[in-house]
């Protein structure tokens, strides 16, 4: 199966997952389980949340245990976050400031995760032990699921 299809086949499973939670907890949970079940190169794959302006904390993950916090602008995670755009890094080894929670990594795709009034709730963090596992179709697929998750991880009104 080509990416593009494991990913439509993904967007459809993650939706009717969507259906089953109204936890954003839960949404992140399930949705990183059933990425990094789906996507045979992905080592580490989960949520870092926006728990204080400009700190993302480790939140839902499949894979070994990871670095904690990371503050905004620092590593690959930090970046999509001060960026608010997707980052592909083929050779994880070239980028300034990569965090190596696990000496294995080579190559990663981070996205800003948005709600639906576009405020940064998380970053969705995929890492693989193969350089340049992630390509445009992983960021084409990935983003159309993370644009899923707007409404499940919009905080109601308190
Ligand atoms: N590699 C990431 C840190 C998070 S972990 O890999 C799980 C980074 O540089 O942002």
């Amino acid at each position: 199966m080509d990416k593009a299809a494991v990913y439509r086949r993904l967007q459809r499973q993650i939706l009717s997952l969507h259906g089953e939670a109204d936890d954003p907890i839960s949404v992140m949970a399930n949705t990183a389980a059933a990425l990094h079940e789906a996507l045979p190169y992905s080592s580490w794959t989960g949520f870092y949340r926006v728990v204080a302006p400009d700190l993302l904390r480790v939140g839902p993950f499949q894979g070994p245990v990871a670095c904690v916090e990371i503050p905004f602008g620092r590593g690959v995670c930090g970046a999509a976050a001060e960026t608010l755009r997707t980052q592909v890094v083929p050779d994880v080894h070239t980028f300034e400031g990569h965090i190596a929670c696990d000496a294995r990594a080579r190559s990663e795709i981070v996205l800003p995760v948005l709600d639906a009034h576009g405020r940064l709730v998380a970053v969705l963090d995929i890492d693989s032990h193969q350089p340049a596992s992630f390509d445009e179709a992983d960021r084409a697929g990935l983003e159309a699921i993370v644009a899923t998750l707007a409404g499940p991880l919009t905080s109601p009104p308190v």
